[in-house]
């Protein structure tokens, strides 16, 4: 008999979306006359740009005809995906080596797999609340994590304790699900802060296109310093409406070099490149050219049209709760929403009662931590009519 992986039984039940979807069909089974409108769905609803696609089917066409066909490419990714990345890096004023990106299927797989190059012994930093992958990937392979707390206090933007040692950091931001994004110089101060410590910052900057202050980092390489302590995370999913075509880029500087436990120095880029190489055998060609499109300047036009198409869903949502005087986060640099639970109600009883009240189905601030338990998740993702109509209906239901 094998002996299992035991940590799988330290979990948590990832229920949060099995239970949201068993409220509802119970709901919609017991009022059939009663349409929902979903605010909760974490998932983009706009289709690709035309010249994404149009690159996406050229992708399709190169594998017909021998000449162009393409096998097994590199691991690491294509040198015109690689290339286009840097590209935009460099549009943002960040420079970043091509060849310190390798492509992927996504941030989640990355951010997941990222566990394996460091030992378990480890002081790990996660945010409460955030995205749960980080808890769970690290709890899969046995490690335990130290919470560094978000709350209203510090707009959900926990800032390092300089008493506390740590070896790895996990920083999202602009933030899921808080939409909490940090400003440069806070960067600075985890950067500083990662240096002091010879720790590793991993940040995923998954929502980074949705930042619309120039001022604000999109990346952790705007701040001084960070080729030395971090890893970035990054993906098509929200940007250019790959969550199911699926594409994703890390960066992993050849700065960040490492002492191992017998004096002798240990790359990151190297062990990454090593584990791609090993476990990947790369991004598919078709998707991988369509990605490149997605950083030309017409992919970029395209992606920016129905980012803004989410942009005013978020701004309508928050100039509603403005209005109706709820606390709220994000909104802004973010798809997401993150507001108060009126009237001191938990996260799951604020559900139940726009759902029954009002028929909005949005997300518990539970499912992203213990201090997301009085909070309350709102996407821009739906359409601009839904969320239009379930504003009216929160104006009628939480209007004085
Ligand atoms: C913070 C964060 N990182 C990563 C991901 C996953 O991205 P991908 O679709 O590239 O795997 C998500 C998806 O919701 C996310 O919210």
């Amino acid at each position: 008999m094998p002996k299992l992986n035991e940590n799988y039984l330290k979990l948590k039940d990832s229920y949060l979306f099995a239970e949201i979807a068993h409220r509802t069909a119970i709901y919609t089974k017991e009022h059939p006359d009663k349409p929902l409108i979903r605010l909760g769905i974490g998932d983009v609803t706009r289709p690709l740009g035309s010249s994404i696609l149009k690159a996406l089917h050229e992708g399709v066409e190169e594998m017909a005809d021998t000449a162009t066909f393409k096998g097994y490419g590199p691991e690491q990714g294509y040198t015109e995906t690689r290339d286009a990345v840097a590209a935009y890096y460099k549009s943002k004023g960040v420079d970043v080596d091509s060849d310190d990106i390798f492509i992927s299927d996504g941030a989640k797989s990355d951010t997941g797999n990222v566990t394996e190059l460091f030992a378990h012994n480890n002081v790990i930093l996660i945010p409460d609340p955030v995205y749960p992958v980080y808890v769970d990937s690290n709890i899969m392979c046995g490690n335990q994590v130290t919470y560094i707390k978000g709350d209203a206090e510090n707009e959900f933007l926990p800032m390092p304790d300089e008493r506390q040692h740590a070896d790895i950091i996990y920083i999202c931001s602009p933030n899921n699900p808080t939409g909490a994004c940090y400003n440069k110089e806070q960067l600075k101060v985890w950067v500083d802060y990662a240096l002091k410590n010879e720790a590793v910052i991993l940040f995923d900057a998954a929502y980074e296109a949705f930042i619309s202050d120039p001022e604000l980092p999109g990346s952790i390489y705007a701040v001084e310093g960070a080729r030395r302590c971090a890893i970035e995370f990054c993906s098509l999913s929200k940007t250019a409406g790959f969550t199911g075509t699926r594409c994703g880029y890390t960066v992993v500087p050849k700065e960040l070099v490492f002492t191992a436990s017998d004096g002798q120095s240990m790359s990151l880029h190297a062990m990454w490149n090593r584990r791609q190489s090993t476990k990947y055998n790369g991004t598919s060609y078709i998707v991988q050219h369509a990605a490149a499109q997605v950083f030309s300047s017409e992919g970029i036009r395209e992606c920016r049209e129905n980012l803004e198409y989410y942009k005013a869903n978020a701004r309508l949502m928050a100039d509603t709760l403005s209005e109706l005087g709820i606390r709220f986060f994000g909104g802004v640099h973010s798809p997401y929403i993150w507001f108060e639970c009126p009237d001191g109600m938990d996260s799951w009883e604020c559900f139940d009662y726009l759902l029954e009240e009002i028929q909005v189905v949005g997300t518990p601030g539970a499912g992203f931590g213990e201090n997301g338990k009085n909070y309350f998740r709102l996407t821009s993702f739906g359409t601009y009519e839904n969320t239009q109509e379930a504003m009216k209906r929160f104006k009628r239901l939480l209007g004085k």
